[in-house]
């Protein structure tokens, strides 16, 4: 588990393999007259799910909102979150396995990003929110996964803060502006906005109520109080909630997994 020969996250070895199915890799490279690969799809079950997906997203273009934003009170204090980046990285990750071209507009992240992915740095909800409206035009599919502080500190101060003389402060804080919500509002023709919606309780409820008001074609509703669901855990629970009226329920499931149900429902929005 640890050191030399620590076996390589599963995730990683399938999103490998899986590459160099699509490629054909070596083979042609080497003359080498190694005999097609077997259809393996079968006796992989978790796999074969994957392997039907290949390149069924070729044409679309992604662009994906990750990871938490960091809201600067001083220049060396900030407001933030807890969120690490995992979910959103693994439906960008699970995007381009299947052919889209994707974006990914990141703020503060604790896991490294994956391959083959167009990746922009925004710290704060203000720098996300402009670089998501400079890169719309080009998307076909929007997915709000960021975490994005709903509040900033007013009046940022340009030097460190002392605490001298003071045992109370006040720190005023204005809305960011809500970055899903003017993607929707702007929307071209074509475009699909996904929304997350983490919740504490009536999640299905809140879920719907933010879809019709930021009107979204699809929501991802967890509920971040439920053991291997929400910030920072490599599982989630969730309910996909669609514009015409679906309700899906996803188990504990990996959020990589996860995120090719979620593909699954976009495509199928697309298709109808
Ligand atoms: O309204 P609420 O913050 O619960 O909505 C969550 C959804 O909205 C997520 O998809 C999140 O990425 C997005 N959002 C945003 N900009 C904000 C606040 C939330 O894009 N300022």
């Amino acid at each position: 588990t640890v050191g030399t020969g620590k076996l390589e996250d599963v995730e990683n070895i399938v999103e490998q393999a899986l590459s160099l199915l699509k490629t054909g890799d070596g083979r042609q490279e080497t003359g080498d007259k190694r005999q097609e690969p077997e259809d393996i799809s079968g006796s992989l079950a978790p796999v074969s799910s994957l392997l039907s997906h290949v390149s069924d997203l070729a044409g679309e273009n992604f662009l994906i909102t990750v990871g938490g934003t960091r809201e600067a009170i001083d220049p060396v204090r900030f407001i933030s979150n807890h969120s690490s980046g995992k979910m959103g990285f693994a439906v960008a990750q699970a995007a381009a396995a299947r052919g889209a071209t994707v974006t990914v507009v990141a703020g503060v992240t604790t896991v490294p990003p994956p391959d083959g992915v167009h990746l922009i740095h925004a710290v704060s909800a203000d720098e996300m929110h402009a670089v998501v409206i400079n890169e719309l035009k080009a998307a076909t599919v929007f997915v709000g996964a960021a975490a994005v502080a709903d509040y900033a500190p007013a009046n940022p101060a340009d030097s460190k803060i002392k605490k001298d003389g003071r045992d109370l402060m006040t720190l005023e804080l204005r809305k960011t502006l809500d970055i899903l919500n003017d993607v929707s509002l702007h929307r071209h023709e074509g475009l699909l906005v996904v929304g997350f919606a983490a919740e504490t309780n009536d999640v299905v409820g809140y879920a719907r109520s933010k879809m019709e008001k930021k009107g979204l074609d699809l929501v991802v509703a967890n509920d971040i109080t439920k053991a291997g669901a929400g910030f920072n855990t490599d599982t989630n629970i969730a309910t996909i909630l669609t514009r015409s009226g679906d309700e899906i329920e996803l188990p504990l499931m990996s959020k990589r997994e996860m995120a090719d149900r979620i593909l699954d429902e976009v495509l199928r929005l697309r298709q109808s």
